[in-house]
Parts: structure tokens; C-alpha cells; sequence
């Protein structure tokens, strides 16, 4: 595995980190085989695990404690997140921080995340949701100087909304953050425009989430692709999003150096961005984890094959449409 620097906070994380959203109930999911690829992975040095309280109702939390507790001797980084209060993914503009996250409700989140994990402190606590309008009322500022006073948490972040990196350009630059969480891929280029130096210029963090697009940057959807009826992927891939997407990724595939796969050349045009402190595709098997462990060994693309995956950049529509 290869380190980078989290930020400012002076961690050093494994460029391939854990994102357990997945195994928190996505369809198939396998509580065996995803305890077996959690500790694939800490073999293979990785050493930063996302999860949130949502998944599976704290499902991905009491599996991430069981891998802290089987490893008390390694240095795991644990990011869990708070939901928000009135369970609305994305947030909406306009809707006061009180109705989201109040004091009272955010701190019962911690001692609830605190109790999943087996901790007494959370190592990056973050908003499941974030918009930069409530930066303004100064209640959040205090409760997590609060939470990070009395040592329940270490550091702190936001996962922004899907598509909007735009809108926590301002929290970066307020110095209340550690890190930001943002789709960012071969498609999703646009953090890149304001969000990335604002980042770099403060010492924040940022986490790569959804870097093979929920799936589609590995190559293996088709037109038919399907998911059981209660799995948030059919809202996703809906009809014109799946077709649009197996169209791009069509076109990605010559580029794909020979010997590898895509989704590895997807982790690897994300870690040759030095901005990104650490990538974190969802994992469920061991194969993935194998493959994904080593596309960071493989180090950065070369500069053509970047400039070529550059021209793939897909800003999608509900970009800046609020
Ligand atoms: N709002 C938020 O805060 C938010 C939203 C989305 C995601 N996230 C975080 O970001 C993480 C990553 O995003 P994601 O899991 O939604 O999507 P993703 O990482 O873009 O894609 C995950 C999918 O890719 C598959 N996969 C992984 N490595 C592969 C490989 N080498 N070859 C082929 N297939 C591979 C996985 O299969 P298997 O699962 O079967 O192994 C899974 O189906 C989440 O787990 C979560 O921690 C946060």
C-alpha cells in the first residue's frame, strides 16, 4: 500500500481506503464474506474505513467494530457519519441546520455511532448531508468544538451532496473542517474546479467516494442490467441514466491499459490527482480488494492516458440547477 497525508490532521492513510456502504444491505450483501474482505484488506495495508450510521441502521458500524476490536493493535482510522435528522438525501436549501442537525440530535448520534463501533472516540465524525448556508448561525461550530473538546471525536468532515461540490466550497474555507467527502471520478471531474484548491490552500482533506460511479466505471453493466425492487440501484441507473452511462463507458474501453481492468484505471486516474488524500470504493469480496489494493501500487496513470480520460468528464444536469 502507498500513504498519503490526511490533510492537516497529520494521519497517514493507505490510498485505497474502505467505503461499507455496500455491506451495510445493498442487495446480496453477505456478512461472511464481507468480514473476510474487511480483513483482506487490513492485510493489504489498507487502513481507513468509511462507514455511516444509515447503513443497514447501524449494520456497516457494528462490522467495522468487530474488525477495530479483531485489530486493537494497528492504527485503523474509523469515518462514520450522522444522519440527517429528517432522513432527506440530498439536503434542500432553505431548510433550517436546527431541523438537520441540532446539538441534542448530533450528539445522541455520537454516543449511538460510539456504541456501535466499540470506541469512545470517533476517529472523523461527518454530516451526512451539508449545505454551506448553514455555516451562518454558528450552533454547529460549537457543538463540534464541544465534541472535539471532551474527545469524542478527533476530526470532522462533511459528505457533500451527490453532484455539488460546489456547496461546501465555503466550509473548507471557514477552517471548521478536516476533510470534505465528494463523488469524484472519471466521469465526475467538476471537484476539481473550486472545491480541490480551496482544499489544498486550507489543509482539508478529501475523500474520493463513489469512484467507479456506483458501479458503472467497472464495465459490467449492460443495458439489461437489473436489481432486485427494493435496491436503491434502479433509481439510480434509471432507463436514460443506465443507457447514457453504458454509452461513456463503452468509449473508455480501449483506453484501458492492457493487464488491468477499469476499474482500476478508475482508481488510478483518481490517485494521480495529489489532491485526493484517499479513494474509497465499496468492497464486498476479496477479489475486489485484491484488485483495488493493487491498482494503487500501480501508481499514477501516465500523463497521455490522463489528458485522454480527461475528455470523458460528464457534468451531469442537476449540477448548480438549485
Ligand atoms: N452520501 C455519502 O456520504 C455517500 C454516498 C455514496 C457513497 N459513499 C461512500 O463511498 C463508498 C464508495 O461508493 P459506493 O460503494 O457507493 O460505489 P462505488 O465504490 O463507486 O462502486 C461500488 C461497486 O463497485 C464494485 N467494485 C468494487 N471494486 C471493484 C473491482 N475492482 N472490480 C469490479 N467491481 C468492483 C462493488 O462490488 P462489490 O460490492 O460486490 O464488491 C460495488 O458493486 C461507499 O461504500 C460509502 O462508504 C458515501
Amino acid at each position: 500500500m502507498r500513504y498519503r497525508s490526511f490533510g492537516r490532521n497529520g494521519w497517514r492513510v493507505g490510498e485505497v481506503g474502505y467505503g461499507m456502504w455496500g455491506m451495510g444491505g445493498w442487495t446480496g450483501s453477505d456478512d461472511v464474506q464481507s468480514r473476510l474482505s474487511l480483513e483482506a484488506a487490513v492485510a493489504r495495508g489498507v487502513n481507513f474505513f468509511d462507514t455511516a450510521q444509515s447503513y443497514g441502521d447501524g449494520h456497516s458500524e457494528l462490522l467495522l467494530g468487530r474488525l477495530m476490536a479483531a485489530h486493537s493493535d494497528k492504527r485503523l482510522y474509523t469515518a462514520t457519519k450522522v444522519p440527517p435528522r429528517n432522513r432527506e438525501w440530498p439536503s434542500r436549501q432553505g431548510v433550517p441546520l436546527a431541523e438537520v442537525f441540532s446539538r441534542d440530535y448530533v450528539r445522541r448520534c455520537v454516543d449511538i455511532s460510539c456504541a456501535n463501533l466499540g470506541v469512545e472516540t470517533i476517529g472523523l465524525l461527518q454530516l451526512h448531508v451539508w449545505e454551506d448556508d448553514w455555516l451562518v448561525d454558528g450552533d454547529l461550530q460549537r457543538t463540534v468544538a464541544e465534541l472535539r473538546k471532551e474527545g469524542s471525536i478527533r476530526a470532522f468532515g462533511l459528505s457533500l451532496n451527490r453532484w455539488q461540490p460546489w456547496n461546501g466550497v465555503k466550509a473548507v474555507q471557514s477552517g471548521l473542517v478536516d476533510s470534505v467527502q465528494v463523488v469524484y471520478n472519471i466521469f465526475d471531474q467538476s471537484p476539481e474546479d473550486e472545491l480541490f484548491p480551496a482544499c489544498r490552500e486550507h489543509g482539508v482533506a478529501v475523500i474520493a467516494r463513489a469512484p467507479l460511479d456506483e458501479g458503472s466505471l467497472t464495465g459490467a453493466l449492460t443495458l439489461d442490467s437489473k436489481w432486485p425492487a427494493d435496491d436503491w440501484r434502479n433509481g439510480y441507473f434509471a432507463p436514460a441514466n443506465l443507457a447514457e452511462s453504458v454509452k461513456r463507458v463503452d468509449g473508455l474501453r480501449p483506453l484501458v491499459p492492457a493487464g488491468t481492468t477499469m476499474a482500476q484505471m478508475a482508481l488510478r486516474f483518481i490517485l494521480s490527482n495529489p489532491d485526493v488524500s484517499v479513494v474509497i470504493p465499496g468492497m464486498r469480496r476479496i477479489e475486489n480488494v485484491e484488485m483495488n489494493a493493487t491498482a494503487a501500487e500501480m501508481g499514477p496513470l501516465p500523463p497521455d492516458l490522463l489528458a485522454e480520460l480527461r475528455k470523458h468528464r460528464w457534468d451531469r444536469p442537476s449540477i448548480r440547477s438549485r
